[in-house]
């Protein structure tokens, strides 16, 4: 199934999940708007880009992308989102609400421990950004009587960690996959399909680098995970591929598990 002519927005892409999201929809054909943060931070990490920011490796691929820097967590950037990406490409298929992130240091995570600034910053980054860009798109699909939504939610909105810690991303990303039922329910007579992903453990640089602070990732809990491995960006984004094209053209208001099986384990 090919994109061709279509458009996609892809929030949090500099690095990680969102630039391979970024990559494999300009693979198969869709305009992309790339949006961060931060572009600079893309090699935060240690990935290692083949041009200055994942925009310019999409053109030198022969793709068409355009990079917009900004923080989404602030009201108007979604709406400057998207007003750009009409401008630049007339139209808008597909929003990827891919920013987001567990920044908590984990000893101060707990329900009973997170200060109310930490609590806010998790909730306005996993699941108002997500809420304000959908916001953003709706009426351009709306108006063209089509769209697509992927947010990304996360393992964490199903299962809780030891001794309760990652408690708000945890309940930001399990209030995104509640707010992704609601929407499909309400959109779906507009032809738009709203879906989740919740990806377990996905080895991305960040993750890689993070491991041993917070205690994620080590070679012996690999064995837990019924697939014998933890997953890559890739996996993921084979699931967008789904989710984005007519594959998935009878599903909506779904969050499919991207986890080797994980969930299928005790913890
Ligand atoms: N990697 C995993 O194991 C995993 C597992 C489950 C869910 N997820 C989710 O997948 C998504 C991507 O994860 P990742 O591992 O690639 O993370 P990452 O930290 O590598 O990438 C997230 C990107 O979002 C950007 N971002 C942060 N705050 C922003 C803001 N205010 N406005 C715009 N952009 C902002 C960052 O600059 C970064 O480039 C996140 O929503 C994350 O919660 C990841």
């Amino acid at each position: 199934m090919r994109l061709d002519g279509q458009t996609a927005i892809v929030t949090g892409a500099a690095r990680g999940l969102g630039r391979a999201f970024a990559h494999h929809l300009a693979g198969l054909g869709a305009n992309v708007v790339v949006t961060d943060l931060d572009f600079a931070q893309a090699s935060a990490f240690g990935e290692e880009l083949s041009a200055e920011t994942v925009a310019e490796e999409i053109e030198q691929l022969g793709g068409s992308a355009q990079r917009i820097e900004t923080d989404l967590t602030k009201p108007a950037s979604a709406r400057a989102l998207v007003e750009a990406c009409l401008d630049r490409f007339g139209r808008l298929d597909i929003l990827v609400n891919n920013a987001g992130g567990n920044l908590v240091p984990v000893e101060r995570s707990s329900p009973s421990c997170v200060i109310e600034e930490d609590a806010r910053a998790a909730m306005d980054l996993n699941f108002m950004t997500a809420l304000q860009c959908s916001q953003a798109a709706i009426p351009a699909m709306k108006a063209r009587g089509k769209g697509v939504i992927v947010n990304m939610s996360s393992a964490s909105a199903r299962f809780i960690s030891a001794g309760g810690s990652s408690a708000l991303y945890g309940a930001a990303k399990a209030a995104l996959t509640h707010l992704t039922r609601s929407m499909a329910l309400e959109l779906g007579p507009h032809g738009i399909r709203v879906n989740a992903m919740a990806p377990g453990l996905i080895w991305t640089s960040r993750v890689k680098a993070q491991s041993e602070a917070r205690g994620i990732g080590r070679a012996a809990d690999v064995g837990r995970v019924p697939l014998g491995r933890y997953g890559t960006p890739e996996d993921c984004a084979l699931v967008l591929e789904f989710l984005v094209t007519d594959l998935s053209r009878y599903v909506t208001g779904q969050c499919i598990s991207v986890c080797g099986g994980t969930q299928l384990t005790a913890a």
